[in-house]
């Protein structure tokens, strides 16, 4: 029996159990990753109900609506949609963010950056914090969420992207950030105990060959010839947008470490600049101390 070719009836309606067991068994036989999670994400979103009630009404019997909302969305994700856009949102640093076309899908290793500025901006009384190329919002508003004295400004050159990163802050009932369209830090004049940046880092042609380039926008992912164009630039502009003892926390692409640590170096020559790994080994942050 195949779930796409399934037809809805009154006289012989289909039990959530059975739903279940078909779409992880489709998915199982295209080699997807966690069918079982998978199929309990998509059941959520088309019944609109949490995990733990999927899991204890296996009798429920299926409606058509919600019938043909499942068919549409395992449709699309056979077809290779990331699952983010099937679900129109994500999580993020126990968070969920609305996601679209328009931004960046928020990646688990962009956590290890908000760990790290919460850690720095955390000691100060009333941080003054930048997030640059702030996409859906997912650093700036996890810094506004956990640090509820810090004021936050998020930068992005994309109009879309901005106006869901507003509608981000507003989910969580943030109101400590304020954004603003912009070419990175430029029209800023003010001085940041802190400025994080994931800013586009892959390289033009690596870009070309990746399936990402097809379902993320590549203004979020293109990071020139040598992938550090947006980086080189940001790093001259905090020059000037750096407090005496402020930091700068970039993440970078981890083949693309030492370069970027060099090119760091050259531009603070005085500040302390290191290297860290995420967890699974990978140079994934830069971090400038200016001291
Ligand atoms: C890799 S995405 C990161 C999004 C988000 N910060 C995250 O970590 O999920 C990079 C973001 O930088 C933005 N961007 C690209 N060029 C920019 C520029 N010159 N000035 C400001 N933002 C820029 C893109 O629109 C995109 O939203």
């Amino acid at each position: 029996m195949n779930l796409k070719d399934w037809p809805w009836s009154r006289s012989s309606p289909i039990k959530l159990k059975q739903v279940r067991a078909e779409i992880q068994s489709t998915l199982a036989a295209q080699d997807f990753e966690t069918p079982g999670n998978l199929s309990l994400l998509l059941l959520g979103q088309a019944l609109n109900q949490p995990k733990t009630w999927l899991l204890t009404h296996p009798e429920y019997e299926i409606q058509p609506k919600e019938f043909s909302t499942l068919q549409k969305a395992l449709n699309r994700l056979l077809q290779g949609v990331p699952l983010p856009h099937i679900l129109g949102e994500w999580e993020f640093y126990g968070r969920l963010f609305l996601v679209s076309p328009d931004v960046l899908i928020p990646r688990p290793e962009t956590e290890l950056l908000v760990e790290r500025a919460i850690a720095l901006a955390g000691r100060l009384p009333r941080p003054l914090i930048a997030d640059v190329g702030t996409g859906s919002g997912a650093i700036a508003v996890s810094l506004a969420a956990e640090l509820p004295r810090a004021a936050l400004t998020a930068t992005d050159i994309s109009r879309p992207a901005l106006r869901l990163a507003r509608r981000n802050a507003a989910r969580q009932a943030i109101t400590s950030i304020h954004f603003l369209q912009a070419d990175l830090l430029l029209p800023l004049a003010a001085k940041f105990d802190l400025i994080c940046a994931n800013l586009p880092y892959i390289p033009t042609a690596t870009l070309q060959e990746l399936d990402v380039a097809q379902w993320e926008p590549t203004l979020a992912l293109d990071g020139g010839p040598t992938g550090l164009d947006l980086i080189t630039r940001l790093l001259h502009q905090a020059q000037t947008r750096l407090t005496p003892a402020g930091s700068l926390l970039l993440e970078i692409e981890s083949t693309l470490g030492q370069e970027t640590l060099a090119l760091a170096q050259s531009v603070f020559p005085n500040a302390e600049v290191t290297l860290r790994q995420d967890l699974a080994g990978r140079n994934r942050l830069v971090e400038i101390h200016s001291n």
